[in-house]
């Protein structure tokens, strides 16, 4: 395929991001042709993608279009797919990994689409290229995703193949950690841009200091991962990825801003140190090991942020009441001239924290309705 041809692109991401990602795309320098609920439309070229893939922080899968059709049920889907020139996208050795989403009333299991498709892809590669590669749920090399509503499906190339939430350097994940780009979506919605302080007590694996570190050092958050899907389409040009990848590795932000994060469990300090290792920002983050509340603030203005545990199980909740009431103590008592993020699963918890928030952000966690609250903490009251 022409390497440089324009093509409608969509990024996908988490419920709730779409208009920090939007932001973020068109600071690369690209359109926002449409924000929808969980992606953003774009126009970009192949090239084009690894750029998204190597420099977005908040998106998950940038695919790329490559043909549009209507078919009614799965045996139509199989005659125009298999009429597309496929061999002029995707290698006829390899691996192919077929996703999809799917709402068409012919279809119960959008497992039996994806097979109609692979079956189309592989009958086409034989015929035209003498060769099929070999399928299966693997995303690591060549993926086509299928986007099929009602009779209209779209067909794109996977240009991320794994999702761009795995940066590859969580190497010890823990327990209940955050995705990554959920984690870049809260540090973006607070607008925190790496010149004051940032805070994160209860870090966990180091989820949000690493990616707070990442954007105070302008570092492309794709660095530490060393496979994308478009590695393994057609036209992909790996000299420009070099260069591409190289250029951003070298460049370089001489910014001091104090990065701190906590968390009262040793082991998930020692965690979050590896993890900030792997991801190339250990010196930018100062670690401790102790209670949120014993964490030192720098002078303001700055912003800290907590995840803390939300709870799943029965009984959780009234367990961790207190918690997030001395969050709101906490924060009142002790973090005067920052502003203080909470982001939970849980809205009942929430409320528990006792201060007024001044945004409430609605962002999801998969399946999980989460917030991201923010309170300006001043100090003493706030009277004119
Ligand atoms: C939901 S996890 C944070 C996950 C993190 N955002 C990540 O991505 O890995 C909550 C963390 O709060 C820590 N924690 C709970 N109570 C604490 C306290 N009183 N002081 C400090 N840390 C605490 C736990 O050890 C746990 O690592």
């Amino acid at each position: 395929m022409d390497s440089n041809e324009k093509l409608p692109v969509l990024v996908t991401c988490a419920r709730g991001v779409a208009s920090w990602l939007a932001d973020e795309i068109k600071q690369l320098g690209f359109p926002a042709n449409g924000v929808m609920e969980s992606g953003v439309r774009t126009t970009a070229s192949l090239n084009d993608c690894m750029k998204l893939n190597l420099e977005l922080r908040t998106g998950h899968r940038v695919l790329l279009q490559i043909a549009e059709l209507r078919a009614r049920d799965a045996t139509m889907l199989y005659e125009k797919v298999v009429r597309l020139p496929w061999p002029d996208w995707i290698h006829p050795t390899g691996h192919l990994c077929i996703t999809s989403s799917v709402e068409n009333e012919t279809i119960r299991d959008s497992r039996f689409a994806n097979l109609k498709c692979k079956d189309a892809i592989v009958d086409a590669m034989v015929r035209d290229a003498g060769q099929r590669p070999d399928s299966g749920s693997d995303r690591t090399g060549m993926v086509v995703h299928l986007h099929w509503s009602g009779e209209f499906a779209t067909l794109y190339l996977d240009t991320s193949g794994e999702p761009l939430s795995k940066r590859g350097y969580r190497k010890i994940p823990l327990e209940a950690p955050m995705q990554e780009t959920l984690a870049a979506a809260c540090i973006r919605a607070s607008g925190w841009n790496g010149e004051s302080s940032f805070v994160n007590p209860m870090c966990g694996s180091g989820t949000i200091a690493i990616e707070a570190a990442l954007v105070a050092l302008n570092r492309a958050s794709g660095l530490t991962r060393g496979n994308f899907g478009f590695m393994h389409l057609k036209g992909f040009d790996g000299k420009l990825w070099q260069e591409l990848f190289q250029n951003a590795k070298s460049r370089t932000t001489d910014r001091k801003t104090k990065i701190i994060a906590t968390d009262n469990r040793p082991g998930a300090v020692e965690a979050a140190k590896m993890n900030a290792a792997a991801a190339g920002v250990a010196d930018a983050i100062e670690f401790g090991v102790c209670d949120y509340r014993a964490t030192k603030l720098p002078e303001p203005p700055g912003v800290i942020m907590l995840n803390p545990e939300y709870g799943v199980r029965m009984g959780d909740e009234a367990a961790l009441a207190p918690l997030y009431k001395e969050i709101g103590d906490f924060f009142k008592q002790s973090c005067a001239g920052y502003f203080g993020y909470v982001f939970t699963g849980n809205l009942r918890l929430a409320r528990e924290i006792g201060l007024r928030s001044k945004r409430r952000l609605t962002l999801y966690n998969g399946a999980i309705e989460c917030r991201l609250l923010e309170f300006e903490l001043y100090a003493g009251t706030r009277n004119p």
